[in-house]
Order: structure tokens, then C-alpha cells, then sequence
């Protein structure tokens, strides 16, 4: 069974969020299930750097803004393939979707057509690449690829069949009608059957409606995407397709992000052995600048900068924790909105020796982050899935976070520390208590949610997992059932290989 994925990052090549950790963590399971997976992506000058053994395999004349080229290439920790798609007039910048001011690239349409007029080719056979059964579009970018295999389909120069991943409806990809032509988009499909979108064309509505089956993230997000409050005024067109739609909840890499072998940070440590731990968080306090005490709560905050992560929010919440808890430390690592890191640069500097800031993209700092860390605060207006607090919990970190989307899936609340208190969850000389055997039938706690969005609800459901740290027994509970939870790519891998079973008869190859 070969499928061909095509995506705008894949890590290490190319990242600016949890796509491009999903796309290469998917891969690379996928491949150990058998599954010919092959990433294809733009050939941006850092992932042209960073792949291994880059050959040439063939020219692609004629696509959206000019001529393009193959380029194959292994990723360089899985050894997954991965083809670059080389077209230096489109890709060969300093960022991937904006200029170093912050504003999308004014030809973003034409780069992303490029690249999924660039898979259709792939599937229509191009010398010296094997053709795939099914092409599996992920987010916006690829959203015409979809449209455009069906199409091929019909012209009868492709038997591929389709799928589209939803990893954020937020982000769309309309742009002005006039602009189909330059696309590659053929007239018929603009009317509102098609990809008509408030009068404009939409690249996220095309891969909806043509793709074969439509995937999200997680389970609640594709239950959310079905009303106003999540669907981003895309719940019509999600909802006519819902025959079409499941939620397959994202996993991770489990050895990429795992606290007893990561080279990125201080000291190695795990469920059984938490002595690392310290020493990470000593790293942390320095790393960030902060005073050294190892007795002081560390909230984490790691992600994009923007109001989607309500980043905003944390701006007025985090004050009135710095006051009613005055050995608190926060350590934020972000970048995005250049409003919300200017109040936060504000904030540190009123905090000097309680907020430490590191405004950028830094993967190693993210690690040291979730290793050194004894909470991350993690507050979504909506969130598809969420890896960071998957990643928190791996290491140990008790995750407070927004109850939607995949935080709801991933995270279980700990509802009431008063009663998770309760002395059967301690184990009395290593015997098994009554406590622990019911714990194990109910979800365990891993972390903290809350509604709303409000700076109030924020500050007490942190308030709440602060309460949980002063008390020794339930915090190491906490972290013993967020550490042994199975976030691995098992399961998700089954319920893909199961959705291109409804597309194919090719079966993925039995791997020993
Ligand atoms: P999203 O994709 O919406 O940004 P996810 O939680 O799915 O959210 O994925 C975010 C990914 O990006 C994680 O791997 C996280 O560690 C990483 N990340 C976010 N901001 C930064 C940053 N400033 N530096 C390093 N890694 C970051
Ligand atoms: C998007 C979403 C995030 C998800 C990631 C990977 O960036 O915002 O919630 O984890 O994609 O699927």
C-alpha cells in the first residue's frame, strides 16, 4: 500500500508547529506497519540542507508559477523517503509562509498550488517514482489535492484515491476567485458546490469536499467542527460532509520525546528513577534566568504566541498567580503575534526574577522546557489535538489546559485534588491499595482542564494543580499516571491503514 503525504513541514526538515511533528512521526510508523509512506513537501533551502542523500529524480515543467523539479531524499532520524519539490521562485526563502515581518507571502496561493499540482503529476506517474494508491493531504496547502485527483481520476490518468487531514480549521486558504486561473483550478468547480467560499475560492473547502475521506486530529475536535463555536463558518461545509469524516487522535514519537533517553536535556530520568528530573529543572532555571530553587513550582508555557493558544489570557492570569503565590516561577518559551510577545517582554521585565522569557523557535529549549518543568499551562480557545501537553505529560509535567478538542482527549482532569488526596492512592509498602486497583479502572488523572475562556477560570484551574504540588503523594500519583500513558502511534497507524481500506484493496505489506 503506497501512500503519498503531502504537507508544508515535516520535522526535522521544515517545522513551525505540531503538522510537521505529526506528519514525520506518522510516516515513520506508518512504514513500521507496512505502510509505503512517502512525504512529499516544498523544497524550502533548509529541508534541501537537512534531508539525506538528496538526488535528483526528475524536472515538473509547467506548474503554478513556472517550472519545478523532484528531489528524493530520506528524513534524518527515521529514514522515512521524502520528496522535495525544488522551485527556488516559490521556496527559496527565509520563512515558510511569511516574511520576516510577519505578513503572508502575497503569493502563498501559487506556492501551495504548486505543490499539490506537483503530487497529482506524482500520482499520474512520473518516471523513476513508484505511483501511490491513496495521496493523503494535510491542512490548507494541500487542500487542492484532493480536487485536482479527482479530476485526474475522471480524466482517467490516476487511480489514486484521496484523503484530507484537518489539522486546523482556522487556517483555510481563501483567496480571491480571480485568482483559479493562475491555480490550475478549472472552472467548473468554483460555483458553491464546489470551492466557493464567501465568494472567494478556498483551498481548505476543496480538500473537504473532493477528498474521498475527510480526517481531524481528535475525536472531539471533529465533533466540534460541526458547530458555529469551532467551526470557523466552515460547520456548513463539514457537516455536508460528515458521512465522510472521522477523528483519529494524533500520537507521538515516543523515543524523539522521552525523558530516559533525550540528548537534549541535562539528566536523563523516568517514572521509576525521578532523580533527573531535579537536574533538569536546575538547567531550566538557568536556561530562562530564573533564581535558583528547587522547592519553587515551575510553570511552562510553550507554544505559538496567538489568541488561538489564548496567550492572551495568560498575560492577565499570570500576574494574579505571581501574587498569591510568591514562590512561583513561570518559563515561557514562544513566538507568534508581535502584540502578544511585546505585553509579554513587558511582564517579564516588571517580573525580573519570577517570569523567565525566550522569545523564538528553539526545539531544544522546548525539551529542556518539559523536562524541567513541573506544569504547563496550556489554555486553547480550541485546539484540534495538541501535542505540547502530550509532551508535558511524557516528562512528567502536569499539563493545565482548556477543555477542548484533543486537550479534552488527551488530558484526564483531576477533579478534585481534596479528594485525590484520599490515602488509599498510596501505596503502603508496595502493595496494591484498593485506592490504586479502583484508579485503574476509572481514568486515571493526568492533569487539569477548565472551561471558558476567562483569566479567572485560568488562574484557579493553575491555582488548583498548585494546591496538588504542595502535597507530595498526589503530585508523584499524578505524574506516575501522565508518564505511563500510551500516547504511541499503534493505534492511530490502525485507524489510518483502517480508512484507506475503505479506498483500496491494496493491503500494506506484513512487516516482521
Ligand atoms: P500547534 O501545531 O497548534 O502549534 P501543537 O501542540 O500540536 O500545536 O504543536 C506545537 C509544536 O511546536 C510542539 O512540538 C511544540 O514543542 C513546538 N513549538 C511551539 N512553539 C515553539 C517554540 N517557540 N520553540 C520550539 N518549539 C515550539
Ligand atoms: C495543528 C493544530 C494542533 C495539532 C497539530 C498536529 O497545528 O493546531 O492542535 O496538534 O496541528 O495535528
Amino acid at each position: 500500500l503506497r501512500v503519498l503525504l503531502v504537507t508544508s513541514e515535516a520535522m526535522p526538515l521544515a517545522k513551525t508547529g505540531g503538522l510537521a511533528d505529526m506528519v514525520s512521526a506518522y510516516a515513520a510508523a506508518a512504514r513500521d506497519a507496512g505502510v509505503e509512506a512517502t512525504i512529499l513537501m516544498p523544497g524550502y533551502p533548509c529541508a534541501f540542507a537537512r534531508a539525506k542523500g538528496v538526488t535528483r529524480v526528475c524536472a515538473l515543467p509547467g506548474l503554478p508559477g513556472g517550472d519545478g523539479a523532484l528531489y528524493r531524499a530520506r528524513m534524518p532520524d527515521s529514514n522515512a523517503p521524502v520528496l522535495l519539490l525544488q522551485h527556488d521562485a516559490l521556496y527559496a526563502r527565509t520563512g515558510f509562509y511569511q516574511d520576516e515581518h510577519g505578513n503572508d507571502y502575497a503569493d502563498n496561493a501559487l506556492r501551495f498550488a504548486a505543490l499539490s499540482h506537483a503530487a497529482v503529476r506524482i500520482a499520474s506517474g512520473v518516471r523513476g517514482v513508484a505511483r501511490p494508491d491513496v495521496v493523503h493531504a494535510h491542512d490548507w496547502h494541500a487542500g487542492l489535492v484532493p480536487l485536482l485527483i479527482a479530476q485526474a481520476r475522471n480524466a482517467g490518468t490516476t487511480q489514486a484515491r484521496s484523503v484530507f487531514t484537518i489539522h486546523n480549521l482556522a487556517f483555510q486558504g481563501n483567496y480571491p476567485m480571480w485568482m483559479a486561473g493562475q491555480l490550475g483550478i478549472p472552472d467548473h468547480v468554483l460555483g458553491v458546490d464546489g470551492i466557493e467560499f464567501y465568494g472567494e475560492l478556498s483551498f481548505m473547502k476543496a480538500g473537504i469536499q473532493f477528498a474521498d475521506r475527510v480526517t481531524t486530529v481528535s475525536d472531539t475536535y471533529a465533533r466540534e467542527i460541526l458547530t458555529e463555536r469551532f467551526g470557523h463558518r466552515m460547520e456548513g461545509v463539514v457537516a455536508a460532509n460528515r458521512h465522510k469524516l472521522a477523528g483519529i487522535t494524533n500520537g507521538i514519537d515516543m523515543e524523539m520525546w522521552n525523558p530516559a533517553g533525550d540528548p537534549m536535556i541535562p539528566a536523563s530520568y523516568s517514572n521509576e528513577d525521578m532523580r533527573g528530573k531535579h537536574l533538569c529543572k536546575r538547567g531550566l532555571q538557568q536556561l530562562f534566568g530564573l533564581p535558583n530553587d528547587p522547592f519553587a513550582p515551575i510553570v511552562a508555557m510553550g507554544s505559538r504566541l496567538t489568541t488561538q493558544k489564548m496567550a492572551d489570557l495568560a498575560i492577565e492570569s499570570i500576574p494574579m498567580l505571581l501574587e498569591r503565590y510568591p514562590r512561583l516561577q513561570f518559563a515561557i518559551l514562544g513566538q507568534g503575534d508581535h502584540g502578544i510577545e511585546a505585553a509579554l517582554r513587558h511582564l517579564a521585565q516588571q517580573w525580573p526574577d519570577r517570569i523567565g522569557l525566550y522569545i523564538g523557535f528553539d526545539e531544544q529549549r522546548a525539551h529542556m522546557l518539559h523536562a524541567g518543568a513541573d506544569i504547563l499551562l496550556h489554555g486553547s480557545r480550541f485546539e484540534p489535538c495538541g501535542l505540547a501537553q502530550i509532551y508535558a505529560m511524557r516528562y512528567g509535567t502536569i499539563p493545565v489546559a482548556s477543555r477542548v478538542g484533543g486537550l479534552a482527549d488527551t488530558i484526564v482532569d483531576c477533579r478534585d485534588p481534596g479528594d485525590a488526596i484520599n490515602p488509599m492512592l498510596i501505596r503502603v509498602d508496595g502493595v496494591r491499595t484498593l485506592g490504586e486497583t479502583l484508579s485503574r479502572l476509572a481514568p486515571a488523572p493526568t492533569g487539569f482542564l477548565f472551561d471558558g475562556e476567562s483569566r479567572y477560570a485560568m488562574a484557579a484551574a493553575v491555582a488548583r494543580a498548585l494546591d496538588a504540588f504542595v502535597r507530595p503523594a498526589l503530585w508523584r500519583e499524578l505524574q506516575r499516571n501522565a508518564m505511563r500513558g500510551d500516547h504511541g502511534w499503534a493505534r492511530p497507524v490502525a485507524q489510518y491503514v483502517a480508512v484507506y481500506a475503505t479506498l483500496t484493496t491494496v493491503k500494506p505489506a506484513r512487516h516482521a
